[in-house]
């Protein structure tokens, strides 16, 4: 395809296959064509303040001399963070109109005989995803502060998780959701949004690579796992699905983005509702052949 030259460094058809290699390597992440002006944009900032003559200067400075830091830079700058607040709303109405029979099975009973949930959502951005599972399910279950409930939200990209803590968003970051719900939400003095501390205090934000071993082995009642695998290529996607039934609870659910579906990887789940998938409870033999 030749040179693209956007920004200050141009990219050669072999620096955008060692930079196409290594995301891959650490994310999963399959670049295609259409994003070489975007790996230029973003990563000749990385380069210029690194003082770096250009792309292959800088993956050999990753691959020989760079620290953890410089590798996790290079992660935030390729990754797509496009997210907003009950996107995909009829998820949310799903999960809360079944929230009653995941807490209502016996092994969902938590500390001192409260109600347990635990729910994932794994590539959480920049957190208007988790936030809106806590709104939505703050509003309809009014109790829900005396049940064992946390949200766990993590993703690749350091500094998204960063600002996802933070909960503060820009004063147009509701625009287009109703009255109803932009009042669960609390504004600043400046018109920002602020995330009520009740929804604050549910979830945990942590860094993790989905392509590493996860530190924790569930059950989550729910998994959150939206508009992330769209990045990865088919085995890469089947081993992220196989991955997320292992985790889930039995008769737990699986929320995948709108241009998504598990395919061949489906069969320990089965489709109930638009891209909402719910593990098997019990494996069949024609499951398991
Ligand atoms: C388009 S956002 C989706 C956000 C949210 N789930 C939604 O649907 O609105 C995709 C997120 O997946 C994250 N991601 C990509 N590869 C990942 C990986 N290997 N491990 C964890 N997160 C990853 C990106 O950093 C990005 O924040």
């Amino acid at each position: 395809m030749g040179m693209v030259d956007i920004g200050e460094f141009a990219l050669s058809d072999r620096e955008f296959t060692r930079i196409r290699q290594r995301v891959y390597k650490i994310a999963g992440i399959s670049l295609s064509d259409a994003k070489r002006t975007l790996v230029v944009s973003r990563l000749s900032k990385i380069v210029r303040a690194l003082g770096l003559p250009g792309f292959d200067a800088y993956i050999d400075f990753l691959d020989h001399g760079g620290s953890p830091a410089d590798d996790q830079a290079f992660v935030n700058a390729l990754t797509t963070n496009l997210t907003r607040f009950f996107r995909e709303d009829h998820h949310f109405d799903h999960l809360r109109t079944h929230v009653g029979e995941l807490i209502a099975r016996p092994q969902r009973v938590g500390k001192g005989g409260r109600p347990r949930l635990r729910i994932w959502s794994a590539g959480c951005s920049t957190g208007q995803e988790p936030y809106t599972i806590a709104l939505a399910l703050l509003a309809a279950f009014p109790d829900l502060g005396r049940w064992d409930f946390r949200i766990l939200a993590t993703d690749i990209d350091s500094s998204v998780i960063a600002r996802a803590a933070e909960g503060i968003y820009p004063a147009g970051e509701l625009n287009g959701l109703s009255a109803q719900r932009q009042a669960l939400f609390e504004r600043g003095p400046r018109g920002e949004v602020r995330i009520p501390s009740a929804a604050r205090e549910v979830i945990t934000f942590n860094l993790l690579n989905l392509m590493a071993p996860w530190p924790f082995k569930g059950p989550f009642d729910a998994v959150f796992c939206r508009n992330v695998a769209i990045y990865f290529d088919k085995p890469t996607q089947g081993r992220l699905f196989d991955r997320l039934g292992e985790v889930l609870a039995p008769d737990g659910f699986l929320y995948i983005g709108h241009s998504e579906n598990l395919q061949a990887v489906s069969k320990g789940f089965k489709l109930v509702g638009k891209t909402v998938y719910q593990r098997k409870s019990i494996t069949t033999a024609r499951d398991a052949a």
